[in-house]
């Protein structure tokens, strides 16, 4: 092989193949790419191995041969599962099997054009010594997966289950030689199921699916926005709104503060969902620019619906929650906070806004509280612009 320009490789399109689910497909850049390798992670039983019978269920109904590999379980739970299930799985191939080489081949015998191995650490190949599940096994596994994909342009993906802690002894070895990494989260205690990206060599990363878990598999939430702000009730002490860029999706969530008043000692900070040097860094602005007292409060926040706040365009929103508890005072419930605070006080302007706006006039918010650099012109919204964090008790309802 001789070394070709770029200009002259043709440019074939990239084939994708549609789950059947559009969230899925979504997450995955718009479908399955023939002959890549997905890796699947997530804790036990947020529903990793549902939403891939789901999946198979859907590709067998669309033409697409697709074998089940399940390590993990029997074919006879497997059935109990696909019987629980909205759509037909009947057709859907099983194969109760945890020696890869045999589970390749019987892909290439049924002339499998999608490849499920659940999980990756039950599976085990011949090609290396030591359990199912150590990480030779794991990593070794993968690449053999890797190679076959590549070989036989079956587009395979793989369960990898992460341990409590978010340590991810298995797959964050393997996100390195898979194409394309999801990661599967929610809380135990709520029915809905988050499934973004962070890695992706066919499309972007940080793209959101939201799930509902019911009694008949997960179903796809149209609307994130209005599930994060389902329980809000207006005229909250201590509640704020914002909204997040989840990947190229706006979604709006709810933040909730509470400053209580400490005992002895040193008072407590503890946040979810926020990064508690993010927090410091915000209570001290409060606290030197604008002259809001909270040494003597134990400082509580937390992030509605488990979604976490990485982008500073949330820190209004953040610092409104925490006035609003301070002062005892409800945040308009109509209005959303979108702006970055800067440590001289100064309220920023946010990358994004309109698209944020879009969302927020979608869902009935009527006032956006941001910086008054850069007007947020959306229609049917007021903009209240704010130069300091000063001025920020302001905007409390009465
Ligand atoms: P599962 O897909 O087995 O999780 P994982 O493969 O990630 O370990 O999901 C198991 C949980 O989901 C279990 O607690 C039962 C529940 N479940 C439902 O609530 N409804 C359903 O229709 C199904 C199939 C499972
Ligand atoms: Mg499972």
């Amino acid at each position: 092989m001789s070394p070709v320009a770029l200009a002259d490789i043709s440019k074939t399109s990239l084939q994708r193949w549609s789950t059947g689910i559009a969230e899925f497909d979504f997450v995955l850049g718009g479908g399955l790419v023939p002959g890549s390798l997905v890796l699947i992670g997530g804790e036990p039983g947020i529903g990793k191995s549902t939403i891939l019978l789901q999946a198979a269920a859907r590709l067998e109904a669309g033409g697409r041969r697709t074998l089940y590999a399940s390590g993990e379980e029997s074919p006879e739970q497997v059935r109990l599962r696909a019987d629980r299930l909205r759509e037909n799985a009947g057709p859907v191939l099983v194969l109760g099997e945890t020696r890869l080489e045999s589970v390749l081949d019987a892909a290439r015998s049924v002339g499998a054009q999608v490849l499920i191995v659940d999980s990756i650490q039950t599976a085990y190949t011949d090609s290396l010594e030591g359990a199912p599940g150590s990480v030779g096994q794991v990593r070794e596994s993968a690449s053999h997966l890797m190679r076959f994909a590549k070989e036989t342009g079956i587009a395979t993906i793989v369960v990898g289950h992460v341990t409590k802690g978010g340590n991810i002894a298995g797959p964050k070895t393997l996100e390195h030689i898979v194409d394309t990494v999801l990661y599967f989260e929610g809380e135990p205690t709520m029915d809905y199921r988050l499934l973004r990206a962070t890695k992706n060599r066919f499309g972007s990363v940080d793209e959101l699916g939201v799930f509902t878990m019911t009694g008949q598999g997960l179903d796809p939430v149209a609307n994130p926005s209005a599930v994060f702000l389902g329980s809000r009730a207006a005229g909250t002490v201590g509640s704020a709104v914002t909204a997040l860029m989840e990947g190229s999706r706006p979604v709006l969530v709810e933040v909730q503060a509470l400053a209580a008043p400490s005992g002895y000692g040193t008072p407590q900070r503890v946040a979810a969902g926020i990064d508690p040097k993010r927090l410091a860094v915000l209570l001290a602005v409060l606290e030197m620019r604008a002259g809001e007292r909270f040494a003597q409060r134990d400082v509580f926040v937390q992030v509605a619906g488990g979604l976490k706040l990485t982008e500073p365009a949330a820190d209004l929103a953040v610092a409104a929650a925490l006035l609003s508890s301070l002062h005892n005072r409800p945040t308009p419930p109509d209005a959303i906070y979108l702006g970055e605070l800067g440590l001289g006080g100064e309220v920023r302007p946010i990358a994004g806004l309109d698209r944020r706006l879009g969302e927020a006039g979608r869902l009935g918010f009527r006032r956006v509280i941001a910086s008054d650099r850069g007007a947020a012109r959306v229609a049917g919204l007021t903009h209240l612009g704010l130069s300091a964090i000063s001025d920020l008790a302001g905007t409390l309802a009465a």
